[in-house]
């Protein structure tokens, strides 16, 4: 059983190379969800604030799922951002944050990614192994047509055990600890997120394009050239990915050979049979 501390902020300053992003730092104990505490300051907030916490008792995942944030176990953390964009191309963030988590988680491996292998599962799981450790959900407030806030969540598993997760993420979810044996620092984490992700984000919100985030989700994808269901409003598709869109949009072939960009879905690494896809 690993002895877990509460987070130290003064660590997480320290570590950052920052402008702008976790200038302000908020770290507290055991909160319903860092997101719904963004939604609380939002308004008020400067711009690059961070929210992290020890536990959340009601962390929320993409599509309503819940989030398992047991103490001191983890990184929940949320990034209240002011970009001027418009509200279309805000989702994206989700690729820009997956890309800045999965840089970061590299850093911390050293050498030892060579073994395991970041990667990222669009549009916003993070896998090591193939198993998910970390995951992004962004939510945003508007006025009108214009953007107040966004919130980017941000959850990594870092010593969390097999126990912690229910029955049916047993085989899928994993932590940094599980999957390599070690422990790490959450402080210096924090920090390499934050310090990987402004860059990132500031080459998106200056030229409105993707940039060097989407290099890396393309690099880094666990889906490209692979076949795979995804489930999405018009139900679910089968198909083989062929890429990603200068946009983030995944391009799958679908069984009749049509081609369809997708701009939101959960995909899953479905075994289709390869006769029922063209490459
Ligand atoms: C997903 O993979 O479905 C997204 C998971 C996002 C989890 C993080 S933890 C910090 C922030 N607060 C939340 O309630 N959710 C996000």
């Amino acid at each position: 059983m690993i002895k877990q501390l509460p987070l130290n902020a003064e660590l997480i300053t320290d570590s950052l190379t920052t402008k702008m992003l976790g200038r302000t730092l908020f770290c507290l104990d055991v909160i319903d969800s860092t997101n719904d505490e963004a939604r609380r300051i939002g308004l008020e907030a400067v711009d690059g604030t961070v929210i992290t916490c020890e536990q959340q008792t009601a962390g929320r995942g993409r599509l309503g799922r819940s989030w398992v944030s047991p103490w001191g176990k983890g990184i929940w953390l949320t990034v209240i951002l002011k970009p001027v964009l418009p509200v279309s191309v805000i989702p994206l963030l989700t690729q820009v944050a997956a890309a800045a988590v999965s840089l970061a988680v590299e850093n911390i491996l050293g050498p030892e990614n060579e073994q395991h292998g970041v990667q990222i599962k669009w549009p916003n799981d993070i896998l090591l192994n193939n198993r998910k450790i970390g995951g992004i959900l962004t939510e945003m407030q508007l006025r009108g047509d214009r953007v107040q806030y966004a919130a980017l969540g941000i959850g990594l598993n870092i010593h969390s055990d097999g126990e912690d997760f229910p029955d049916e993420l047993k085989d899928k979810a994993g932590s940094l600890y599980m999957l390599t044996g070690k422990t790490y620092s959450r402080e210096i984490m924090i920090a390499e997120i934050l310090n990987e992700l402004e860059p990132l984000y500031e080459e998106w919100t200056r030229n409105g394009a993707l940039g060097r985030a989407l290099s890396i989700c393309r690099q880094k994808s666990a889906v490209i050239g692979r076949p795979v269901a995804l489930s999405g409003p018009g139900g679910v598709q089968e198909g083989l990915v062929l890429g990603l869109g200068t946009d983030g949009e995944l391009i799958l072939r679908l069984k009749d050979g049509r081609e369809q960009s997708v701009i939101s879905g959960e995909i899953s690494l479905a075994v289709v049979p390869d006769n029922v896809i063209n490459r």
